[in-house]
């Protein structure tokens, strides 16, 4: 009985998916405030011309430098798990996997963008990056990516997440990085957020804005995004690509591909490679993103264009959307408090390919607990949120008396996590349902 499927580093993807190569047509472009579509000089500003050419690529497969590939070894491939206590614990007839992407140095799939992304910055003679994380799982990632190119990285951190994980800060102060509490007095957008209200707790909308003003008024400063764009989803499909060989090991075929859905990152790059067995016949895979009840962009929001950020400082981007100046309730999940989700994934959505579901943090973090007892990994509480799906695709299973197999993606480990556990292991943890009228923010 196989608990791990291994894959040895010669199997380590040669190159990124494109799922825009298999669809009928594209998601609509980015939009500049004049209503026509960006240019791509306008996107110069900020990002290097290798990842703007992956940002509009029609390719199929886009080849990963080999330099990106020999420090993707440092933990790639990820093992691909088969979760047999936690099956035994429910009681059911379904196999349930997991690809454990929290084995990666930062604690999460995020460094599959970070290296890329520092690697085409590094190689256009950029010297300095920022950017915002929510979890911190993205700004340790990008600290670490920076450290290895000799990039100054400088994070600005949700305010939330900064007060709730102080040991994140210092993870990403170790690797070289300065960090910011968001929203800041640094910058234009912060002080506009500080003057409508100055107990805000920041969101990743808000940080968004800050890092991209900082990039966008700074020669030497480019500006990073740890999801949502098409260049970072493509670099998440080396979990996909993995995970398809590795459910091939087992003999297996996963019925359900279950993802978290923050800005889509993750979930993209654990389902895209699957969807294309799909769309070419090969499967009739279903794919489910999980979102939190109070921050429910694919299940609640309006599919339009809306800015990516809380200032209207990105292009408009047509995606499922709470608006822009929803403030998110300070759940435990930092990484899934987006008012968006990625325009690709919101796209495939429309297109009927995607389903999507919502959960309050409770029922989560009592599938984390589930979890943690059974495969012993204490799951990021983003995560948790794929698991709670996962579990219950399996007790519908044992409903149904069915052998169903289901993939879900473990994005992280909650190491440094563990205030949100203590908040739920003391009765503490509040469900906050999404309310409309919270949208009502101006700055
Ligand atoms: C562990 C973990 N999972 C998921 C996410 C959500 O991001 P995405 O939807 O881009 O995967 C984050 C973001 O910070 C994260 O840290």
């Amino acid at each position: 009985m196989t608990t791990k499927f291994l894959l040895p580093e010669t199997a380590l993807p040669t190159h990124w998916y494109n799922v825009v190569a298999d669809l009928p047509n594209p998601p609509p472009p980015p939009m500049g405030p004049d209503g026509k579509p960006v240019t791509l000089d306008a996107l110069a500003a900020i990002f290097p011309p290798a990842l703007i050419e992956q940002e509009v690529s029609a390719e199929r497969w886009l080849p990963i430098p080999e330099e990106v590939r020999d420090i993707y070894r440092l933990w790639r491939p990820t093992p691909l798990h088969r979760a047999r206590r936690l099956e035994q614990a429910l009681g059911t007839p379904a196999h349930i996997y997991y690809k454990n992407e929290s084995v990666s140095p930062a604690g999460s799939h995020k460094p599959n963008t970070a290296i890329a992304q520092a690697y085409y910055n590094k190689a256009e003679g950029v010297t300095r990056l920022v950017t915002e994380t929510g979890a911190g799982q993205w700004g340790s990632a990008l600290a670490f990516a920076g450290s290895l190119f000799g990039i100054e990285t400088r994070v600005f951190m949700v305010k939330i997440s900064y007060e709730q994980k102080p040991y994140r800060r210092s993870f990403i102060e170790t690797f070289g990085a300065t960090v910011v509490p968001s929203p800041s007095r640094e910058t234009n957008a912060g002080r506009a957020i500080l003057a409508a209200d100055p107990s805000s707790t920041g969101s990743l909308g808000i940080a968004i804005s800050e890092a991209v003003e900082v990039a966008a008024t700074h020669d030497d400063t480019n500006y990073s995004l740890g999801s949502v764009l098409n260049h970072v989803l493509l670099h998440q499909t080396v979990i996909g690509q993995e995970a398809i060989k590795q459910m091939t090991m087992a003999g297996e075929t996963p019925d359900v591909v279950i993802g978290c859905a923050g800005g889509g990152s993750n979930f993209a790059g654990i389902a895209f490679p699957f969807l294309a067995e799909r769309l070419h016949g090969r499967s009739s895979t279903r794919f489910l993103a999980v979102e939190p009840a109070s921050c429910p962009s694919l299940t609640k929001g309006e599919y339009r264009y809306d800015f990516g950020d809380t200032a209207g400082s990105t292009p408009l981007l047509k995606m499922h959307t709470l608006g822009n100046g929803f403030r998110p309730a300070p759940i435990h999940a930092g990484g899934l408090r987006y008012h968006g989700m990625a325009p690709m994934v919101s796209h495939l959505y429309e297109l009927g390919f995607l389903e999507a579901k919502a959960y309050g943090q409770n029922a989560c973090f009592d599938a984390a607990l589930a979890f943690a007892r059974t495969e012993g990994i204490i799951p990021a509480p983003e995560s948790s949120h794929a698991i709670r799906a996962a579990i219950d695709e399996a007790l519908a299973a044992r409903e149904a008396g069915e052998e169903r197999v289901i993939l879900f993606n473990l994005s992280g480990h909650g190491y440094f996590d563990m205030a949100a556990y203590d908040d739920y292991l003391a009765g503490r943890l509040v469900d906050v349902e999404y309310e409309p009228q919270m949208e009502a923010v101006a700055v």
